[in-house]
This record gives structure tokens, C-alpha cells and sequence, in this order.
């Protein structure tokens, strides 16, 4: 049963305080609750939530399955992003992300043996210019070839 802790509640109700309305706080809530989730966001997830901040779990549900920045199930440690819209499609990020996953030896959207990553295709996440690119958690990394990627990967502890 999941749980916002003591610091997590403190950051929702401090969301709720800054809006005109509490629709305005899910999208901020959502993240602080699915970063205390392990990276998702569960039905769990969504009834506490509707709980705490007094919106029916429908409204909560709406926003969270439209944005796909919230994950509808588990993720590795390492959410690997790689973006393949127009710009990081021309240079290959289609190609690069296969790669992560042969080289992981996992499917798209799922879990690595060893719970360490994810590998997914996202839209645009603004570093056109820079393509292609991928975010791993909270972090771009841009200009990438496949073993650049790749090294990243390794890299993480
Ligand atoms: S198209 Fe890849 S970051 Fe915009």
C-alpha cells in the first residue's frame, strides 16, 4: 500500500496552497509521488493521492494516462528516455535505442533482468538541436552515438 512520507505530503500540501484550484497541483504531485514509487506511478499511488488532496481518483487518472511522462508500470532503476521525433529520428535515435535494448538484451518498455533499466522512445524532449539524445532519469545527454550511449549506461553505479 503506498504512502507519501512525511516529506512528500509536505511537498503535495505545499503544491495544493499554491493554485487557485487543486486540478493545478496533480501534474507536481504526480511527480513527487512517483519518484517516492520507484518511478511509477500504481493504482495505489493514485487512490493515496486522491486521498490527500481531495480530488476523485477519475480526475487524477485522466491527467496522469495522458501524460507520458508518467509511467503506468514498474521501470528499471535507470529510466532510459530516448527521444524519436523528427530531428533525433533523421541521426539515428530509432537505431539507437534498438541498440540499448540488444545490448541490455531487454524490450522496449520493460525491465532489465537485473531491475537496472528501461529503455523507451519518448517524443520530443526539446534538445533538437542536439540529436540524438536520450534522458536517463533526470539527466540529458545529447551529440550521442551508439557506444557513447552505451558507455553512459555502463557508467551509472
Ligand atoms: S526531436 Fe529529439 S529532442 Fe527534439
Amino acid at each position: 500500500m503506498f504512502q507519501l512520507s512525511s516529506e512528500g505530503l509536505q511537498a503535495v500540501k505545499k503544491e495544493l496552497s499554491r493554485y487557485e484550484t487543486k486540478d493545478s497541483a496533480i501534474i507536481p504531485s504526480l511527480f513527487i509521488a512517483q519518484k517516492e514509487n520507484n518511478g511509477w506511478v500504481s493504482k495505489d499511488v493514485v487512490d493515496h493521492l486522491s486521498k490527500v488532496m481531495e480530488i476523485p481518483e477519475s480526475k487524477i487518472n485522466e491527467v496522469f494516462k495522458f501524460y507520458t511522462m508518467f509511467n503506468q508500470k514498474p521501470v528499471g532503476k535507470y529510466h532510459v528516455q530516448v527521444c524519436a521525433t523528427i530531428s533525433c529520428a533523421l541521426v539515428g535515435a530509432r537505431e539507437l535505442s534498438s541498440h540499448l535494448c540488444h545490448e541490455l538484451k531487454v524490450k522496449h518498455n520493460e525491465v532489465t533482468e537485473d531491475g537496472r533499466f528501461t529503455i523507451s522512445r519518448v517524443e520530443c524532449l526539446g534538445s533538437c538541436g542536439t540529436a540524438p539524445m536520450m534522458q536517463v532519469n533526470d539527466r540529458y545527454y545529447e551529440n550521442l552515438t551508439n557506444e557513447s550511449a552505451m558507455n553512459i549506461l555502463r557508467g551509472l553505479k
